[in-house]
């Protein structure tokens, strides 16, 4: 075990975990923040320098700082570290820097990206980046690429996370996909024009920290914040079958994975259940989705489930907490109020 205190906060963690992962067993708003890092994908981080922190004490046995701040997702714990995040003001200066960096070549076209309201570097650039930019140079343009018929690429607001090709590497069989070329031109691309179709191809979207990767059956059918999450499962020969299903009104708008806390999905989903099972009556429905009470999706959440007349009481009962009651049509219907 090794001892690690993060902004004043000291937690054991065993021999070998990472500083990020150190500061996400301890939890709240010293975790850094991560675009690249994926728990669950081998190799993932080390891309993005958003998660660095100022190791001010490397250990109990070497106790000079580290000279430059380091990516947390990468660097292991060692003991008697102490580690700062938002306690160093030159520390959350670098990851404003880092910020600026992400964004130099990304076009800010929210209003029409299909990822606003559960995008990571909208999220990033409001808690970290600076109000305006100082790029004066001609943002990156690149020529369109059809990668098929479920996922539409916008390179232009890539941030290189690599995400999506660990997701090709690990998850699917048979990656088609990668980054090409160096430097600023670097981009994700199919190589020589070819679908990225099989099983579990859509979890690339899953994974996609930024609107550079949609899901075609989605798009611009509505913003995210006007849609429901509801928990549900199917019984899959493909998958655990664990999804996220968004409605508007009684209509299944898409189908996601679940996603957790730090924006990870728990289970990939195959495509038969993302794409082609859009029905209410494919699901056994479990319950409103536990959404973070700061996310903008969480605005009027769960007081319009009404909607959701075909979505029973007694369905809606079991996925509750014993002893928490609720009505369909009474309006917050989450328990704990988050
Ligand atoms: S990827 Fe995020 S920051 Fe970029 S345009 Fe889309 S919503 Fe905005
Ligand atoms: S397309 Fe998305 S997941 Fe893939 S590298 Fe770019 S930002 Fe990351
Ligand atoms: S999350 Fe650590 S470098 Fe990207």
């Amino acid at each position: 075990m090794a001892k690690v205190t993060i902004d004043g906060i000291s937690i054991d963690v065993p021999d070998g975990t990472t500083i990020l992962n150190a500061a996400r067993m301890i939890g709240g708003d010293i975790v850094p923040p991560a675009m690249c890092y994926y728990s669950t994908l081998e190799t993932s981080g080390g891309y993005c320098r958003t998660c660095i922190v100022k190791v001010s004490k490397g250990s109990d046995k070497d106790p000079r700082p580290m000279p430059k701040p380091v990516a947390s997702c990468r660097t292991t714990v060692m003991d008697g570290m102490e580690v700062q995040n938002i306690t160093a003001p030159d520390l959350l200066e670098a990851r404003a820097g880092v910020v600026e960096f992400l964004l130099l070549n990304h076009p800010l076209d929210c209003p029409v990206c299909d990822q606003a309201g559960e995008c990571d570097l909208q999220n990033l650039a409001y808690n970290n980046g600076n109000e305006e930019t100082r790029y004066e140079f001609e943002r990156r343009e690149f020529e369109k690429i059809d990668i098929g018929d479920k996922v539409q690429l916008h390179m232009t607001r890539c941030i290189l996370c690599y995400r999506c090709v660990k997701v090709a590497d690990q998850i699917t069989d048979g990656r088609v996909h990668g980054v090409i070329n160096r430097g600023d031109v670097s981009e994700i691309s199919t190589y020589i024009t070819n679908a990225i179709d099989n099983d579990f191809s859509g979890n690339v979207i899953d994974v996609c920290p930024v609107g550079a990767l949609t899901d075609k059956t989605f798009r611009f059918k509505s913003r995210v914040w006007y849609t429901k999450p509801v928990d549900a499962h199917r019984d899959c020969k493909k998958c655990f079958g664990e999804v996220r299903l968004w409605y508007k009104g009684e209509e299944v708008l898409r189908v996601t994975g679940r996603k957790d806390q730090y924006g990870e999905v728990a289970e990939w989903i195959c495509n038969d259940c993302r794409f082609d099972k859009k029905q209410t009556s494919d699901w056994v429905i479990e319950g409103p989705s536990h959404i973070r009470k700061d996310s903008v999706i969480s605005a009027n959440h769960y007081e319009t489930l009404r909607s959701l007349k075909h979505v029973t009481q007694k369905q809606l009962q079991g996925a509750l907490p014993h002893g928490n009651k609720v009505t369909l049509g009474q309006g917050a219907l989450n328990p704990n109020n988050e």
